[in-house]
């Protein structure tokens, strides 16, 4: 299964792997507003030098810096780890710390905020409702042994390889929301919990430490649930941590329709799954 994981990482990096255009500068279209004062949108160009390695993060921070100080962005570790520098790059909702301008075609660059998401100000979005989905979905091992009073009694939870390998892509999630933001049912369904939630459950229902497995999937049985995943498959493709979130969600539905224990259906439709 590592080696399964590893596959698919390679091959998402050489889907997103583009050829290098080398320029000196490059214009940056940047969407403007501040809904909160009730403005309405419009697109401020600003022309910033590059270098081959310049990611469109440090591009926007150029323009910040020298340019126009007003422009809002949020950001912290410029290395694709925090999740917090998420926006619309050219249409696709992808990590500007992790998006080189070299890899861009055409000479402007559009910069505009996530998708699916509220509007607060310039590239800035409201996560409180995705964060709730996740919270929601509570996102822990919860396990009714490990209370345990007398600590004479403790001990370690024994987890063979195989049984990490079963969660393991799924724990590199860093809750970007560009999964989120690329899905077509959280646009039109605020109350779907969306692709990074429902495979966050799907990671703590497989996992052996867990014994909240069926609290877990009555939480996503529900009308605005599970169900509602058309599995367009936007969420997988956008991720930029090689986690397959429509892979967990039909696995998860797999458990709930009771056919999860039925190897070769599970192996065929990782199988489909890895085709698209
Ligand atoms: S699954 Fe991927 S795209 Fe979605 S929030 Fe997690 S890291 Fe971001
Ligand atoms: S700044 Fe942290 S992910 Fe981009």
């Amino acid at each position: 299964m590592t080696e399964q994981i590893i596959e698919k990482i390679e091959k998402i990096e050489k889907k997103h792997e583009k050829k290098e255009t080398l320029r000196d500068s490059i214009v940056l279209k940047v969407y403007r507003a501040n809904r909160l004062a009730g403005e309405p949108g419009r697109y401020d160009s600003v022309e910033v030098p590059v270098q081959r390695w310049t990611t469109v993060l440090d591009a926007l921070l150029h323009a910040k810096a020298y340019k126009d100080p007003s422009i809002a962005i949020r950001y912290s570790c410029r290395m694709a780890s925090c999740g917090s520098c998420g926006m619309k790059i050219n249409g696709i909702p992808r990590l500007a710390c992790y998006t080189k301008v070299s890899e861009m075609e055409g000479s402007t660059i559009t910069i505009e905020p996530l998708a699916n998401f509220p509007h607060l100000r310039d590239l800035v979005t409201d996560f409180s409702q995705f964060f709730l989905h996740h919270r929601n979905m509570q996102p822990y091992v919860q396990n009714e042994h490990a209370d345990i009073k007398d600590r004479e009694k403790l001990s370690e939870f024994v987890q063979k390889p195989e049984d990490l390998d079963r969660f393991l892509q799924f724990s590199y999630c860093i809750k970007c929301g560009l999964c989120y933001s690329a899905c077509p049912t959280v646009a039109t369904d605020t109350k779907f919990p969306g692709p990074q939630a429902l495979s966050q459950a799907y990671r703590y229902f497989i996992d052996n430490r867990d014994s909240a497995g069926k609290g877990r999937t009555n939480i996503v049985d529900d009308k605005h649930g599970i169900w509602r995943c058309h599995f367009a498959g936007s969420c997988s493709s956008v991720c930029p941590k090689g986690v397959d979130p429509a892979l967990g969600i039909q696995l998860l539905r797999g458990h709930l329709l009771g056919f999860s224990k039925n190897e070769k259906k599970i192996a065929d439709l990782q199988e489909r799954l890895n085709k698209n």
